[in-house]
């Protein structure tokens, strides 16, 4: 067992700290949050991941798990892992370090020697070995590693529970050694069951992070250019994707066209990228990044578009059903959710939208004050000229076009995620598009 701190406790951060203490670790989760930290005390999951509250509830009962808004308690434990978020820059692309900056600052008057810092949120490469001479110029006997986290949001306690692959970037000499030593105490339990590994210099496990979520992002832009090529000639994408998934080289996995991606992950990590390389004058290398977030930023406009064409060529006083706030399915992130974003946009156009979401309403309605928002599809959808699926939220995957056709004062309904069967809702008489299919 491991006595540890959790720095952060939003996303990433919660879950990681409930996750070490079903491990079997002493955990304090810190965060500078009030009405988090108080939630988490009470056994609330602040947020919605599948899961959580009853890992919570588990870990808080084995008196292995705190929260506090308060540093102090990091003191004394050996391994402090660093889980603030990373934002976007306003108006630009580069990461806002500030919170990391803050959270490393106010750690280290806390670190004994032989203590390890082990940052986890997605940096800018070139961060770790910066922050390793902040935290030894307090306290030159502790060390820093960086050790990125993949999880998918829906998925995350399974995820950081057993992780696909372990990253640990490492100090150089036997600070190194001694770093991944603790390391494998922390992650006994995935390690016993033959997780990968990798072992890395510093710099190379920061680019792993963005290199691995710049791929992604390729991957679905990638397909949703095919989107765009098969709606000028009439082709279909998801066809396309099938065929060409077979080939093992490609594999069929993120390669769904649709509305593209979202999150508080992809898009903010391609940009801090790009700038992070043009700051190393490596520019040239990530250009192609820049048209991978045009391409899914066009997939919005485009949805707009259609349901404007699908209206016969005006959305102005249009009443719009939206299902789905999120920006994916068993989530309540609305961080730069595509789903609120063509909402906005039809909403500015002169269209009255309705957003639904089953557990993203309350988080929308916070950031889009002029969108409305109803609880139930029934209520979204009641008259509706236009129904548009933009979270693929597997209880509207499932909504029979039937029933639903009912409600609606028009039977139209745009598949943003390409995740309804087209036949089906066409012979319930539905009028039925999506995005790169006929
Ligand atoms: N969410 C994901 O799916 C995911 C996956 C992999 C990596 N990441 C990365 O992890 C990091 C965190 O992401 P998140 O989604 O959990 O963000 P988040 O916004 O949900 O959580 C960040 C937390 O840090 C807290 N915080 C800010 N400053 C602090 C300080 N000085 N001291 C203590 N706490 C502080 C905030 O109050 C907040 O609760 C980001 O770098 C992100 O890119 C996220």
């Amino acid at each position: 067992m491991t006595a540890l701190s959790v720095i952060g406790c939003g996303y990433l951060g919660a879950v990681h700290a409930a996750c070490m203490a079903k491990l079997g670790h002493d955990v304090v989760g810190i965060d500078v949050d009030e009405a988090k930290i108080a939630s988490l005390q009470a056994g609330r999951a602040p947020f919605f991941e599948p899961g959580f509250p009853e890992l919570l509830a588990e870990s808080l009962a084995t008196g292995r798990l705190s929260f506090t808004t308060d540093m102090a308690p990091a003191q004394g434990r050996s391994v402090h892992f660093v889980c603030v978020g990373t934002p976007q820059r306003a108006g630009e692309f580069a990461a806002d370090l500030r919170y990391v900056d803050a959270s490393v600052d106010s750690l280290a008057p806390f670190l004994s020697p032989g203590d390890l810092v082990v940052g986890k949120s997605t940096v800018p490469v070139g961060t770790a070995a910066r922050l390793t001479e902040v935290v030894q110029a307090v306290q030159p006997e502790a060390n820093l590693a960086w050790n990125p986290e993949f999880l998918r949001e829906g998925f995350a306690v399974k995820d950081t529970l057993t992780p696909d692959r372990l990253v640990y970037g490492l100090p150089a000499g036997a600070a190194g050694d001694r770093a991944k030593q603790q390391l494998d105490e922390v992650y006994a339990t995935p390690l016993s069951t033959g997780t990968p590994l990798v072992t890395a210099d510093l710099a190379t496990a920061e680019l792993v992070k963005a290199a691995a979520n710049s791929f992604l992002a390729t991957k679905i832009s990638f397909i949703n250019a095919m989107a765009e090529v098969c709606e000028a000639t009439g082709a279909d994408v998801t066809l396309l994707a099938d065929a060409i998934g077979h080939d093992p080289r490609i594999g069929r996995r993120f390669l769904n066209a649709g509305l593209g991606f979202g999150g508080g992950c992809l898009p903010k990590d391609i940009r801090a990228f790009m700038a992070r390389a043009g700051e190393l004058g490596a520019d040239q290398a990530l250009t192609f990044l820049r048209e991978i977030d045009a391409i899914n930023m066009r997939r919005r406009v485009r949805m707009v578009d259609l349901a404007r064409e699908v209206c016969g060529g005006s959305i102005v006083g249009a009443r719009i059903a939206v299902l789905g706030a999120a920006f994916k399915p068993d989530s309540d992130d609305i961080r730069d959710s595509p789903a609120l974003n063509v909402s906005a946009q039809m909403q500015l156009q002169g269209a009255t939208v309705v957003v639904t979401d089953p557990e993203a309403v309350t988080n929308a309605r916070k950031q889009w004050p002029g969108l409305r928002f109803a609880d139930t599809v029934d209520e979204a959808a009641a008259g509706a000229d236009l129904v548009l699926l933009l979270t693929e939220w597997r209880e509207y995957v499932e909504i029979d076009p039937t029933e639903l056709g009912r409600i609606v004062g028009e039977k139209r309904m745009l598949d943003g995620r390409n995740a309804l069967q087209p036949s089906v809702w066409r012979s319930a008489g539905w009028t039925y598009r999506a995005l790169g299919r006929p």
